[in-house]
């Protein structure tokens, strides 16, 4: 009898690590104790007593500041997640700003676990997302002020601004941790680096050019 009840223990404690969406939640909310010291995470974080929660766990002040595009991309996204507002853990959604220089590119990216909707604030964006295998298509759009462009959940995606000035977008995003993994930065600036006879095989190039890009700095604009 005492098997069974590992067992199933077990059994749940597997689907709960293979949920590959935010989960529902089972409350009105679960306000997260941003405490990672402890090693267990329950619906992504520990919850804190919901008496205990107040105005300020739903709350974030600043995306009016522009954020600093000084960088070799020039863009920079500020991302409002769970690890800044720690009332929307279990609630599946989270924002971003992001802010471009002129010819500014938010570089080919995917979000893991969550689907973005993008506004245009200000300025003009060019905009497009590569299907999966063995399609590859490529669906693109120049956005201007107030145009709204869905980038699917993992598919990846990007946003070059094409316009004379600086540009802003916002996006919201269906996960309260949507994650985002920068494709050259994953595949070329590696910790520790991805064997060059990987990626000469991948891309067929020269282990050269393999090794001028995994030299190259890799910067994050998030
Ligand atoms: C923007 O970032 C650059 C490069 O990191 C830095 O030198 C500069 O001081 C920053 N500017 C502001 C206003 O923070
Ligand atoms: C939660 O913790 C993360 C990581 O330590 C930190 O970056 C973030 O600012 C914290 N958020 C709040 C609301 O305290």
């Amino acid at each position: 009898m005492k098997a069974i009840y590992f067992l199933v223990a077990l059994l749940a404690l597997a689907f709960s690590f293979a949920s590959a969406y935010d989960p529902s939640p089972l409350q009105d909310f679960c306000v997260a104790i941003n405490d990672t010291k402890n090693g267990v995470f329950v619906n992504g974080k520990f919850c804190k007593d919901p008496k205990l929660a107040n105005a300020n766990d739903f709350f974030f002040s600043g995306l009016n500041k522009p954020g600093n595009t000084s960088n070799p991309v020039g863009s920079k996204v500020t991302a409002v997640t769970v690890e800044q507002i720690l009332g929307l853990n279990t609630l599946g959604i989270s924002l971003a700003r992001i802010d471009f220089a002129p010819k500014g590119l938010n570089p080919p990216h995917t979000h893991p676990r969550g689907t973005e909707i993008l506004v245009v604030e200000e300025g003009t964006l060019y905009v497009g997302f590569v299907t999966s295998n063995p399609e590859n298509r490529l669906f693109t759009k120049v956005l201007n002020k107030g145009d709204v462009f869905v980038f699917p959940i993992g598919l990846i995606h990007f946003q070059l601004n094409v316009g004379y000035g600086n540009a802003v977008a916002f996006a919201g995003l269906s996960s309260q941790n949507p994650g985002v993994i920068t494709i050259a930065n994953a595949v070329f600036g590696s910790n520790p680096p991805i064997s060059p006879e990987v990626l000469t095989k991948a891309f067929q190039v020269d282990k050269k050019i393999i090794d001028y890009l995994q030299k190259q700095f890799w910067s994050d604009n998030n």
